[in-house]
């Protein structure tokens, strides 16, 4: 018998810190050592569309691009150079250690470029996959990066002005560590795993008094028996918790879940930020089955943020961040939507794997207004099943969960909706 503890992945995210001033282009890196070529980027999956700001300290030439290989030969390049004479931007293609050539096709649109203090920069976009046979195809996986500049206007050979590195751009996940930052580290000790095949386990504790609000900024897994840890779930106690306790967390179907308060992240160091739980309740549905034999089945969670007074009065708009999407072992497809202003996905996973569950950063950080409605649908497969599947905590029940990562923090931690049972139990009786 496999044993289990079932559900969420970990939550691991970073937020940029200054350099993401742009909340079109929450992302950015130096592309060298010495600090002198920075990129900044953003994408919007629904227009499969990616922008970069690309900045370089000289008041020459610039140059950046694709490359399927880290040197410039089938290289997608762009290069730019500010003059008296005006602004020069070219979409090009890399056929060797010679001067890239223009591209027939501009696919890159230039919104703005310029030089001050010392650095020279240009902003641009283009879609992930354009129909030039010269143009790379932008995939979420590592993509090498290359980059040269020159110290004066004209175009020509680099000499050692020139790097290359790679970065996942549709799928960015920064590294960093913060000067002066602490760890705090809580285990669960000597447990003994009950031969059932999912069991959760609850520990409260309290954590170190600090004098003062800190952020957390990054999160990791100390995990000693991989084979039996499907997933931890860290909360910070709502302040009617005084007493500590280490034992299981639910005692049947319909057994005592926590009231649970996320822990505040930091966000460019100036906002607290949160993480809404939205989707199905996972609790307390027993009469709302998935029907077995099914290819596929769509379940909906919808969150009405009309209804958090909190969040009209002090914060006019939320900012979502990351995602983090979470179904069972049914789950093939888990779609976020909002629908507002201008309806948008917020995030989508087309190929969901239950084995694979992570915190994805959005490509800009997309806006929730009071009033608007985040909807999850969740697309299960139920075809080697012989008998319905429910809503719960086991990993053999479904789940329709999608976390939100956003700022600012406000008090609501989930906003989750139940399927109208009364209308579904004709159907399914
Ligand atoms: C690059 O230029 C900016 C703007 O002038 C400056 O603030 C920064 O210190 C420079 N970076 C390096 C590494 O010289
Ligand atoms: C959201 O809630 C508001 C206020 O209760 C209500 O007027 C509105 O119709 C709701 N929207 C949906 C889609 O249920
Ligand atoms: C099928 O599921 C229902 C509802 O959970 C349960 O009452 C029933 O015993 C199950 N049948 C079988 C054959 O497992
Ligand atoms: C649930 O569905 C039934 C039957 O369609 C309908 O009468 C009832 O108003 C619905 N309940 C809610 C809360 O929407």
């Amino acid at each position: 018998m496999s044993c289990r503890l079932p559900v969420l992945g970990l939550v691991l995210l970073w937020m940029q810190g200054a350099g993401a001033s742009d909340p079109d282009l929450p992302f950015m890196e130096y592309l060298d050592e010495n600090h002198l070529v920075c990129l900044k980027w953003g994408f919007n999956d629904d227009l499969e569309e990616i922008t970069f700001t690309f900045v370089v300290n000289t008041t020459g030439w610039i140059g950046f691009g694709l490359s399927p290989n880290g040197n410039m030969f089938d290289a997608d390049i762009v290069i730019g150079a500010v003059t008296p004479s005006g602004n020069h931007f070219t979409d090009r293609h890399g056929i060797g250690k010679v001067m890239p050539v223009i591209d027939e096709e501009q696919n890159c649109i230039l919104h703005s470029m310029g030089e001050s203090d010392g650095q020279t920069w240009m902003k641009f976009s283009r879609k992930f996959l354009t129909c030039d046979k010269h143009d790379y195809h932008i995939k979420a996986g590592p993509e090498k990066l290359i980059y040269a500049y020159g110290l004066n206007d004209m175009i020509g050979y680099h000499q050692t002005r020139r790097g290359t590195k790679t970065i996942n751009l549709l799928n960015y996940k920064p590294q960093m560590d913060v000067p002066d930052s602490t760890s705090i580290t809580v285990r669960v000790d000597n447990l003994a795993i009950p031969a059932i095949d999912t069991y959760y386990h609850c520990k409260i504790t309290k954590l170190p008094y600090l004098e003062k609000k800190h952020h957390v900024y990054k999160i990791e897994a100390v995990i000693d028996n991989y084979d039996i840890v499907h997933h931890i779930l860290l909360y910070k106690c709502p302040k009617f918790v005084t007493v500590g306790s280490d034992q299981p967390c639910f005692t049947g179907d319909d057994g005592d879940y926590c009231l649970e308060v996320m822990a505040a992240w930091a966000v460019g160091g100036m906002y607290d930020a949160g993480i809404l739980t939205t989707g199905i309740q996972p609790f307390g549905l027993i009469e709302y089955n998935i029907p077995q034999g099914a290819q596929n089945f769509h379940s909906y969670g919808v969150c009405n943020t009309s209804l958090f007074p909190d969040l009209i009065e002090n914060v006019p708009v939320l900012n979502v961040i990351g995602v983090m999407l979470h179904t069972h072992l049914a789950g093939r497809k888990v779609r976020v939507g909002h629908f507002g202003d201008k309806d948008q996905l917020l995030a989508v996973n087309e190929n969901y794997d239950f084995e694979v569950q992570e915190s994805v950063l959005l490509g800009e950080h997309k806006k929730i207004k009071p009033g608007d409605d985040i909807v999850v649908e969740c697309t299960y497969n139920t075809e080697d099943r012989k008998n319905v599947t429910r809503m719960g905590f086991s990993t053999s029940d479904e789940m329709c969960l999608a976390f939100l990562l956003y700022y600012p923090a406000i008090e609501v931690t989930s906003c989750l909706s139940k399927p109208n049972v009364t209308h579904l139990s004709k159907s399914f009786s």
